[in-house]
C-alpha cells in the first residue's frame, strides 16, 4: 500500500523526478482525499454515507507537474473506483450520451446521464479543465451538482484559477454559480513551482533532426521515452462530428509520422483541434516538398501555423533543414514563413510565456 508521499519519494529516489517544494506542498491535499476515501466505511443499508471529502482544483502554469501529481494520486487510490479523463474528452462523451438519451425520448436527459456516471465512479480526475464552449458552460452547473450530490469527489488540473474559467464567455453571468460550486466543493490550490519541467526536459536536446536516419530515430525515441515514460494511448478528437485519431499520445505529447498528419484530407479546423489538444508534437519523416506533393505541403503549412499560434513545441525529423525543404514550385514564397517559423520553434525558450 503506497500513499501519495511514498510514490513521490520513490520517483525522486529513482531519479525520475527532481525535488520540488511547491509540488510537495500539494501532496497533503491529495493525501487528505485519499485517506478519507480509503477509510470511509462501506455504505450500509441503514447507515448514511459519510460526507465526501472536498475535492481538489489544482491550477498553475504549464509544465509545473499538475498532471503528473494527479496521476500519482490516481495510482495511490488502489481499488477506489476512479476515472481519470481529459476534461474535453469527458464533455464530448457527455454530449454524445445526452444526444442519445434525447433521441430515445428522455425529456430531462442530464439526470440519467449523470446517474450512469455516479453509478460507476467514486472519484473523477479531470485533466485540463477549461471551458470555452457555451453549450459546455450552460451544462456543467447542473451536471456537476448531480455529481457532487451523489458524493462523487472531483479532482482537476487547470491552467486557470476558477474565477477565470469561461472568461469573457457569452452569458457568463449564468456560469458564475458553477464557479461558486467548485469553490465550495473543492480546495483550490495553486501549483506555484518556478520550473516548467516539460521545457526543462527539452531544453538540452536537439529538436530538429536531419536527415531522418536511424540515429535521429534513436534520439527521438529517447525524447519520447523521457516525456511520456513510455506510456501511450490513442487520442481521439471530434471535429465537427468527424473523428481524428492520434495513435500515439500521452499527457499532451503526441508522436506521428508526416503522412499520418499531412497525407490525407485534413483541413485548418482539424489542425487547430490537434494543436489545441497538444503541448508537444513529435513529427517524423518530413519529406522534401515540391510540386509532386503540393497538397501535403499545403497541409504541412497549415499544421505549422496552427502549432505556432498555439505555442505547441515541435520535435521533428526531416529530409532537409527548414529553408531547404521546399525550394521549387508553386508555394515556395508562402513556405518562407513556414521555414522561418520552424526555425523559431527550435529555439530553447520557444513557447515560453513572456
Ligand atoms: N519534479 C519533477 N521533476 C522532473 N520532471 C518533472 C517534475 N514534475 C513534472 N515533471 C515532468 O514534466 C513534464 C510536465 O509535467 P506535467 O505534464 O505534469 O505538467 P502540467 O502542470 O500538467 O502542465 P500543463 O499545464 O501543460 O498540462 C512531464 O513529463 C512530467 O513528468
Ligand atoms: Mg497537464
Amino acid at each position: 500500500m503506497a500513499n501519495v508521499n511514498t510514490i513521490y519519494e520513490r520517483r525522486i529516489a529513482e531519479g525520475e523526478l527532481s525535488e520540488d517544494a511547491a509540488q510537495r506542498s500539494v501532496l497533503p491535499e491529495f493525501e487528505r482525499i485519499r485517506e478519507a476515501l480509503l477509510t470511509a466505511p462501506k455504505r450500509g443499508l441503514f447507515r448514511r454515507a459519510p460526507e465526501p471529502p472536498k475535492g481538489l482544483y489544482l491550477w498553475g502554469g504549464v509544465g509545473r507537474g499538475k498532471s503528473m501529481l494527479m496521476d500519482l494520486f490516481v495510482e495511490s487510490l488502489e481499488d477506489v473506483p476512479v476515472r481519470r479523463v481529459h476534461f474535453h474528452a469527458f464533455m464530448q462523451e457527455v454530449h454524445t450520451a445526452l444526444h442519445k438519451a434525447r433521441s430515445e425520448g428522455v425529456e430531462d436527459a442530464v439526470k440519467p446521464v449523470a446517474k450512469a456516471i455516479t453509478d460507476s465512479v467514486k472519484v473523477l480526475a479531470f485533466d485540463e479543465m477549461q471551458i470555452t464552449d457555451i453549450t459546455d458552460a450552460m451544462l456543467v452547473g447542473r451536471l456537476f451538482e448531480m455529481l457532487f450530490d451523489a458524493g462523487v469527489v472531483v479532482v482537476t488540473t487547470s491552467n486557470r484559477v476558477p474565477d477565470e474559467l469561461y472568461k469573457n464567455g457569452l452569458n457568463r453571468q449564468l456560469f458564475l454559480p458553477f464557479i461558486e460550486m467548485l469553490k465550495t466543493r473543492m480546495v483550490v490550490h495553486e501549483l506555484a513551482s518556478d520550473t516548467d519541467y516539460r521545457q526543462d526536459r527539452l531544453s538540452g536536446s536537439k529538436v530538429y533532426f536531419t536527415p531522418p536516419d536511424a540515429a535521429a530515430r534513436d534520439e527521438i525515441d529517447a525524447i519520447w521515452q523521457d516525456l511520456t515514460g513510455g506510456r501511450s494511448e490513442v487520442l481521439e478528437l471530434v471535429v465537427k462530428g468527424r473523428r481524428i485519431e492520434l495513435s500515439r499520445y500521452n499527457n499532451g505529447v503526441a508522436r506521428a509520422e508526416f503522412y499520418q498528419l499531412c497525407g490525407h484530407m485534413l483541413g485548418p479546423g482539424d489542425y487547430l483541434a490537434i494543436a489545441d489538444a497538444l503541448r508537444v508534437l513529435i513529427l517524423e519523416d518530413i519529406p522534401r516538398l515540391s510540386r509532386q506533393n503540393f497538397n501535403e505541403a499545403k497541409r504541412f503549412v497549415t499544421l505549422i501555423d496552427a502549432l505556432y499560434e498555439a505555442k505547441v513545441r515541435l520535435i521533428a525529423s526531416a529530409a532537409a533543414e527548414p529553408e531547404m525543404l521546399y525550394v521549387e514550385g508553386e508555394g515556395t514564397f508562402e513556405f518562407e514563413r513556414t521555414a522561418s517559423r520552424l526555425r523559431e520553434m527550435q529555439s530553447i525558450d520557444w513557447g515560453q510565456p513572456g
